[in-house]
């Protein structure tokens, strides 16, 4: 009888999904969690057949290059794969997958909770309760912004973002986006369409962004771009840190032209955040857990399953990337 395939997975996964991949294959736990460096990666990585990483183990171009020859897979634990450097995976015939679809409900909340956090001040309430501060009431105090039928802007109207619009239209909001594509009528449900982000952002009263990092989004909210949002506009980010320009978006919340900032994602995540953020006031700040719900991880490992599932049969996985 064949071997099963053998799987580095780098982190700990949910109960299901490891009882799944003890089944099928033969898989390298890791239930300390613990983070492996490069040299790490590539040394436990001799004599896998695949492996099931996900976005805190980064795949450069040199990592792909010393990779052992066995590793005929990369099968992301993530929607997200800009983690992967997928030139160079494609160039070695490495198979990169992701976990599309799975994570949209709960990241589209995560989004609904960070817009209502940074426009109710809940980050600033949260921490006047904790200190012990909360010593009155009176109708000046916390006063925040009402996000009910005010415009809604979305960057990237893809799954993400389509579930989000559908999360704020319950608030009655006004969606507006823009998007490489224009959507079909169906999918875009009366939603206004942007041929391009400068269109847009006078447009969002609260501004949502669902596009991935690529080399056309890095830096994509630089302060030209956000002194196109109307005075007082709200940012939300659950993509990737990648897309804000961390200086601009700090001053901007500064000088009050973006009255507060919802972040999930962030460059340098998770220790080399931008200082800036952790003395504002007016931001909602949460550790990248825009998938993290028990449903999702469970979802999120099973589909990646799935493709390794496809690769070792033959079949071409459902969500291959490179
Ligand atoms: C994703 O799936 O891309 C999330 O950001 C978690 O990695």
């Amino acid at each position: 009888m064949r071997n099963k395939p053998v799987i580095l997975v780098t982190r700990k996964l949910p109960q299901a999904v490891e009882e799944r991949l003890q089944r099928d294959y033969q898989p390298i736990l890791n239930p300390s969690d613990r983070l492996y460096s490069d040299d790490e990666l590539i040394e436990i990585s001799a004599g896998v057949d695949a492996i099931m990483p996900c976005h805190t183990e980064k795949f450069t171009a040199d990592v792909i290059a010393r990779l052992p020859a066995n590793v005929r897979a990369i099968a992301n634990f993530s929607v997200g794969y800009d983690h992967v450097d997928v030139a160079a995976a494609k160039a070695k015939g490495i198979i990169v997958t992701n976990t599309p679809d799975v994570l949209s409900d709960a990241t589209a909340e995560i989004a609904i909770l960070l817009m209502l956090g940074a426009a109710r001040r809940a980050s600033e309430g949260e921490r006047i309760m904790r200190a012990g501060k909360w010593k009155d009431w009176s109708p000046a105090f916390m006063v925040g912004r009402q996000v009910t039928e005010k415009r809604f802007g979305i960057i990237g109207m893809g799954r993400v973002g389509q579930v989000v619009a559908e999360r704020a239209r319950g608030f009655g909001m006004d969606i507006h986006y823009y998007n490489r594509k224009r959507l079909d009528g169906d999918l875009e449900k009366g939603a206004t369409y942007h041929e391009t982000v400068e269109d847009l952002l006078p447009n969002a009263d609260v501004l949502s962004v669902h596009c991935p990092a690529t080399p056309d989004t890095m830096g994509l909210l630089n302060s030209e771009r956000l002194s196109l949002l109307p005075d007082g506009a709200i940012v939300v980010n659950t993509a990737r840190g990648g897309v804000i320009d961390d200086d601009a978006l700090v001053a901007a919340l500064k000088s009050g032209k973006v009255y507060g900032a919802g972040l999930d994602v962030f460059n340098g995540e998770p220790e080399n955040i931008h200082p800036g953020y952790i003395d504002l006031e007016n931001v909602f700040l949460l550790p990248h857990i825009g998938s993290a719900t028990e449903e999702t991880r469970d979802a999120m490992g099973f589909r990646a399953l799935d493709n390794l599932d496809a690769i070792f049969s033959g079949a071409e996985p459902r969500d291959r990337v490179a």
